[in-house]
């Protein structure tokens, strides 16, 4: 069976959890090639899970594979979006920030009919925002609601001398746009950045962040306002089997669009096979 040949750039968890995604076999790709900053990392990964695939450099791994996944670093966009554009290979970038930050790539992918997935990672109801789009949307709000442990640490907190140890009741800390939120609050970016490309942008957006002590879960509330109504969702995320730090639906995003992809490229192979047999009558 035709399988899609998948370059992974960053092996860390959300490349084990595509790793283990891909060893169930119910998707037509295989890992054909990894690399990571730190090699020890890509072999690592390698021997874990008997991979048959060259550890090498982002220029080789572009050339072995049909598709591209960046699950590494938000540094890493850039030269991966450019690789993808030179080797002509369509691509899934996990370090939504980095797009956030270059939204040049996106403009230069589409040029050249390069498709760059994007996963919804830990929140529900993009495809609304992206059909409301279409008439337009007069305001996006993006409230996060979690547990004071999950966002201490972040550098807007620090900055501020925001104290969230000992609340006893939940405490707005954070207001202002996506690009700002993304800076306050890296952790929280994947999130708010999903959000605003697939909307009114990141400058648009509105994001509120709040410490809740009494919240068990990642809760991500979308309210917008456009041309076709009002719209409100609610995401409650529990964290990943594997990777407590991180929320299961965002990995499982990730799967997903994996699968997608792979059953477009099976579609367009599919399609040249058959090129080929009514050019040579066979
Ligand atoms: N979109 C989403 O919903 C979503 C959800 C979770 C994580 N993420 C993002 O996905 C990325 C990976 O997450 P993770 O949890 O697997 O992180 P991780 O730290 O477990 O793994 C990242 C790996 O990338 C490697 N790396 C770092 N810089 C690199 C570079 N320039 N080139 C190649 N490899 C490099 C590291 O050595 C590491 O092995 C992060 O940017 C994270 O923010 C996105």
């Amino acid at each position: 069976m035709t399988k899609m040949k998948v370059g992974l750039v960053g092996c860390g968890n959300i490349g084990a959890d595509l790793c283990i995604f891909l060893q169930k076999g119910s998707v037509p790709a295989e890992i054909a090639a990894l690399h990571d900053i730190n090699e020890e990392r890509a072999n690592l990964l390698k021997r874990s899970f008997h991979l048959d695939a060259p550890v090498c450099s982002l220029e080789e791994t572009a050339e072995k594979a049909h598709f591209l996944v960046e699950c590494a670093v938000a540094e890493a966009v850039k030269p991966v979006i450019e690789a993808a554009i030179r080797h002509r290979r369509d691509c899934l970038i996990m370090s939504v920030s980095g797009l956030m930050a270059h939204p040049e790539l996106l403009e230069a992918a589409q040029e050249r009919n390069i498709q760059v997935r994007i996963p919804s990672g830990a929140i529900c109801g993009l495809d609304g925002i992206r059909a409301a789009m279409e008439a337009g949307l007069h305001s996006v709000l993006l409230v996060t609601r979690k547990p004071p442990k999950g966002l201490m640490g972040a550098p807007y907190l620090q900055e501020h001398e925001i104290r969230i140890d000992n609340l006893t009741e939940p405490m707005i800390v954070f207001e202002g746009n996506a690009l700002e939120a993304a800076r306050a609050f890296p952790a929280n970016v994947n999130v708010a950045g999903a959000l605003s490309l697939a909307g009114i942008g990141p400058k648009e957006t509105r994001v509120r962040i709040i410490a809740d002590p009494k919240a068990t879960e990642n809760i991500h509330e979308i309210h917008a306002e456009g041309a076709f109504g009002r719209m409100q969702t609610v995401t409650a995320n529990l964290p990943s089997p594997r990777n407590p730090k991180s929320s299961y639906l965002a990995s499982l995003s990730a799967c997903a669009e994996l699968r997608a992809a792979a059953q477009a490229f099976l579609t367009y192979c599919t399609y040249c096979e058959e090129k080929v047999k009514q050019r040579t009558g066979s």
